[in-house]
């Protein structure tokens, strides 16, 4: 099965794959009509560059002009896994997959469909989430059928996703480290082999439209409901979730497991079921801040467009009653 889906990888055409992560839309990274049609397939925006996926270290070494002692141990460590390092680009690679960069971004998926794709097209696959550009990423096949079909040649099913939330992105092409996404691989693991890698996090929405690596758009991840990050505990839910039932507002609010594996492995599923129920407003509790709950509070504050509820005065009720109505 994954013999035919390398052939048509190798022909210029898109297959949608499964990995540890989320569903990815797959194409051939040396082909750059092929990298064309998945910015088309997304109606993503040119400026936001794609990851290059591999089977190995080794191939990864070949595609940037700088593997450096920080790319290997992280590489020795997590790869086949959740991360992605950001490194000087070989000239192999395409400027339409770079968006222009001098940098490219390579991934090694821990997931056998995955590998075994990457090596029967015998090229790296360029791939992004599979989800329209701003929208909430896959994490079953069915997800990517409902929004792409009929942009791929084919879609492997490798059931539901065991990470749930996309790779950590490292940037490691400066001689400053910095994690641009938090993801699979959390902060305190990469910092015990890299101890300064540098975290910027963005808690408002000033800072987040600050942010200046790509891709970490403010509007992201989102549902078509209203979202509003909740941060004050169940009891400030509890109150602002009363007070809208008043005001005939419908609302859901976004339950995730204590457990942070599970909160993330279940994180999109759960968006997407919200987003499908008759509420007019979601209230997403914020996560526990450490670990891979950071990529979950992340994903959550870019989901709500930056929008977080601090407290259940009549204004944030108003507030929030008028958000519920406005057309997404
Ligand atoms: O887990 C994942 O990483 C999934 C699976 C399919 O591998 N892929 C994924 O791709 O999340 P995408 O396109 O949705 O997100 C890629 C992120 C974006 O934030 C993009 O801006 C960033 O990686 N990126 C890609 N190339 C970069 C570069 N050269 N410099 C900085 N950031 C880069
Ligand atoms: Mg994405």
């Amino acid at each position: 099965m994954t013999g035919r889906a390398g052939a048509i990888l190798r022909s210029g055409r898109l297959v949608a794959f499964p990995t540890e992560t989320v569903y990815g839309l797959g194409a051939n990274a040396l082909d750059a009509s092929a990298i064309e049609a998945v910015f088309v397939a997304k109606g993503r925006p040119a400026t936001d560059p794609l990851i290059v996926h591999v089977s190995s270290a080794e191939q990864a070494e070949a595609l940037t002009t700088q593997w450096t002692p920080d790319a290997a141990a992280l590489a020795k460590a997590f790869w086949p896994g959740p991360l992605t390092l950001v490194l000087p680009k070989s000239p192999i690679i395409g400027d339409s997959i770079t968006a222009g960069r001098p940098t490219v971004a390579l991934r090694v998926p821990n997931h056998p469909v995955a590998h075994s794709l990457i090596e029967a097209a015998g090229v790296p696959v360029a791939a992004p989430s599979a989800n329209r550009f701003g929208r909430i990423s896959p994490t079953t096949a069915a997800h990517v059928a409902d929004e792409l079909a009929g942009s791929y040649e084919l879609l492997l099913d490798g059931g539901p996703t065991t990470i749930g939330v996309e790779s950590s992105v490292v940037d490691l092409s400066t001689g400053r480290p910095v994690l641009l996404r938090p993801g699979g691989v959390t902060l305190e693991a990469l910092r015990r082999l890299v101890p300064e890698i540098e975290f910027v996090e963005r808690k408002s929405r000033a800072e987040a439209a600050a942010a200046d690596s790509p891709g970490q758009f403010l509007r992201h991840y989102s549902p078509r409901t209203p979202l509003v990050v909740v941060d004050g505990g169940d009891t400030l839910v509890a109150e602002l979730h009363a007070s809208l039932r008043d005001e005939s507002v419908q609302v859901s609010v976004l339950d995730l497991s204590e457990e942070p594996d599970v909160a993330a492995r279940e994180l999109y599923a759960r968006l997407r079921n919200a987003d499908s129920s008759r509420s007019a407003l979601i209230l997403a509790p914020v996560y526990a801040d450490s670990g891979i709950g950071r990529a979950v509070n992340d994903r959550l504050f870019r989901a709500a467009h930056g929008r977080v509820a601090g407290d259940s005065t009549k204004k944030t009720v108003t507030d929030l009653a008028r958000l519920s109505l406005e057309p997404t």
